[in-house]
């Protein structure tokens, strides 16, 4: 068996055909962001395994590599898998994501979004797994001053869900000054759009996003569309969100992997496309994609909603090389419209 490097266990001596030795654990990796990161891992040969209590994943969205029940609070199990295992890295997914759940149950968020990462970071420490991928998110910018917004932007988070974010970022960045572990972040905006082949997609029944929920008004599933608020400072009143396909999302991870491989050192990343559609375009989008009228209310604001936010990405773009091949809204739309008329019509998709 290969020694490993103390500080860089991503340096490989031969140079080639590395993926096929990278072994990498994602946890989360069962849900409907992981499962596509560990899709794109898979065609690209990387050793997978996945660490998911499946509160929320489905074993059948694992495409690729080992799935391993389990919890991050579960301390014992997860010092025995990395013992057995010995990854090269870490791509950390498992949070809980519902904002208004947060501000409801904080401490629910920040167990399992905080107390469990820092589990995950100590184990890493204890076996020297000395690369991460930490999936932020752009609710830690919280209501920003002006967009598009960038990385060293203000961190206010307005929500316990964004608070949790930046407290493990807080804990990556000190980790990373005491030890010899890089990691990157990248921060999600508005993630949506499901796979080509309409294998994986969003499978959480109770999901709140807005294209999601607007597929699943089409379908019949919801009376209306509700709309939260028309009197925000946009030209058309409603919020504007920075929507990205999730397969351009899992490529940026693959891209942040590769960066710690070759020895770059820890950084974070906006990840969205640079620009924005409205509520109203997005559901003027679905209802043209769909070619279904389906009905809309004007409701009141959601609380906690800032009125825009869109990424500047030229950061990760210039630093990494991401070119996303999917900044086209009916594109993600449509994915998003097949997954959702499959999961309907066969909702043993993911049993
Ligand atoms: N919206 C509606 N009706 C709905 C659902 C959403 O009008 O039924 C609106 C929201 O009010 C918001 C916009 O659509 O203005 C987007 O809402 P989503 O719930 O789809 O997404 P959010 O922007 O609230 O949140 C997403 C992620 C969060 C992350 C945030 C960062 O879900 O995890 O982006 O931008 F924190």
């Amino acid at each position: 068996m290969t020694k490993r490097q103390d500080s860089y266990p991503f340096f490989c001596s031969i140079g080639c055909n590395i993926h096929a030795m990278m072994k990498v654990l994602v946890t989360g990796g069962a849900g409907y962001i992981g499962s596509h990161i560990v899709k794109a891992l898979g065609e690209r040969q990387y050793e997978i395994v996945v660490y998911d209590n499946l509160s929320y994943g489905h074993p059948g969205a694992v495409l690729y590599g080992r799935l391993i029940q389990g919890d991050l609070a579960d301390q014992v199990l997860l010092h025995d898998v990395f013992r057995r295992e010995r990854f090269d890295a870490v791509i950390h997914m498992s949070a809980f994501i519902v904002v208004d759940e947060s501000i409801r149950d904080p401490l629910k968020y920040y167990r399992n979004n905080f107390v469990n990462a820092l589990n995950l970071i100590e184990t890493c420490l204890q076996y020297r797994v000395y690369a991460c991928i930490f999936s932020s998110t752009a609710a830690v910018y919280g209501i920003p001053d002006k967009v598009p917004v960038t990385e060293d932007s203000p961190l206010l988070p307005i929500n316990p869900y964004g608070a949790s974010k930046v407290m493990v970022e807080q804990a990556l960045h000190d980790v990373s000054i005491s030890a010899p572990f890089r990691y990157i972040s990248l921060r999600y905006f508005n993630v949506a759009g499901a796979d080509r082949l309409t294998r994986i997609g969003q499978a959480r029944k109770d999901a709140t996003h807005l294209i999601t929920v607007s597929l699943r008004t089409a379908l019949g599933k919801n009376n209306y569309l509700d709309i939260f608020g028309t009197d925000y400072p946009t030209p058309d009143g409603t919020c504007i969100r920075d929507y990205i396909h999730v397969d351009d999302l899992a490529d940026a991870h693959i891209l942040a992997l590769e960066y710690l491989r070759k020895g770059g050192g820890s950084a974070i990343y906006n990840c969205g496309y640079g620009h924005g559609a409205s509520v109203q375009e997005v559901v003027n989008r679905v209802k043209y994609v769909t070619g279904i009228d389906f009905p809309v209310r004007y409701a009141d604001r959601r609380p906690g909603d800032p009125p825009a936010l869109i990424a500047d990405a030229s950061k990760i773009r210039k630093e990494l090389g991401w070119t996303p091949k999917h900044d086209d809204l009916d594109y993600i739309i449509r994915t998003a419209w097949e997954w959702e008329k499959k999961i309907t019509t066969t909702p043993q998709t993911h049993p």
